[in-house]
């Protein structure tokens, strides 16, 4: 068994309707290190959540492998693909991506129900996590909508770890938070990580935050991109 959490191989991908300043991203080779915490980098439209997307799953590079634990998930089906995500990775993205007129729980609940994780103590997990990030145990049954954003990211937080993923993708988690949020915030993520021994990949454009990290990475070295005059030679 390798002891690589990502291979990335090869990759190309370009959105359907890729704006004209922006080449797509070309990545010959990329390996993440099982337990690794990376901070990547880069202004923004640079490709960062684009790449987030690649490794999870929910876009498939038009060529290349995508490597995840010693599983190719560029071959895998669909559903195949989304079961692999929902046991394997949490994914804290950008905007949450909670469904707002559902509670907290059901938020989470549906987290485990995904990844077929039909644990009977999901519950209980349920308010383990809750109390580890700070949230008050009565607002398990409110609407995520009547939350304040930091609250908000904590429940995001919460479902990406339910089912205890190998590999945890946060993408901007920061943006929303004053300075102390977010020292208390980054100080709570390294905490979870050193306990789970998961592999993080953390995306920002700030990068005064990279010292909590085993390496750091600025997208547009990671990801020759194509000039203009070279896609039109290709
Ligand atoms: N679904 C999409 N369709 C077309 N273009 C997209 C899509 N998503 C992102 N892009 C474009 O791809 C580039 C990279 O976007 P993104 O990965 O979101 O960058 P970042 O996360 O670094 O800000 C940007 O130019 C953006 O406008
Ligand atoms: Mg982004």
């Amino acid at each position: 068994m390798s002891t690589l959490a990502i291979n990335l191989q090869d990759i190309h991908y370009r959105h359907k309707d890729t704006p004209a300043n922006y080449a797509g991203l070309s990545i010959e080779q990329w390996k993440v290190g099982i337990t690794e915490r990376v901070f990547l980098y880069g202004n923004s439209g640079s490709g960062k959540t684009t790449l987030l997307n690649l490794l999870c799953g929910i876009l498939i590079p038009t060529s290349g492998s995508v490597n995840l634990f010693d599983n190719n998930i560029s071959t895998l089906s669909n559903s195949q693909r989304d079961l692999f995500r929902a046991k394997n990775i949490g994914v804290v993205s950008q905007k949450f991506n909670l469904i707002p007129y559902l509670s907290v729980l059901k938020n989470i609940q549906l987290a485990a129900y995904f990844a077929k994780n039909s644990r009977p103590d999901v519950n209980n997990d349920v308010k383990t996590l809750l109390n580890v990030l700070q949230l008050p145990n009565n607002i398990i049954h409110r609407q995520v909508n009547q939350l304040s954003v930091g609250q908000q990211q904590r429940v995001a937080i919460a479902r990406a770890l339910i089912n205890h993923p190998r590999l945890l993708l946060v993408d901007e988690p920061t943006s929303a938070l004053d300075a102390s949020a977010k020292n208390a915030f980054m100080d709570l993520l390294m905490q979870i990580c050193d306990n789970t021994k998961m592999t993080l990949i953390f995306v920002s454009h700030d990068t005064a935050l990279s010292h909590h990290f085993d390496s750091s990475l600025d997208i547009t070295t990671l990801s020759r991109t194509l000039s203009k005059t070279e896609e039109n030679i290709a």
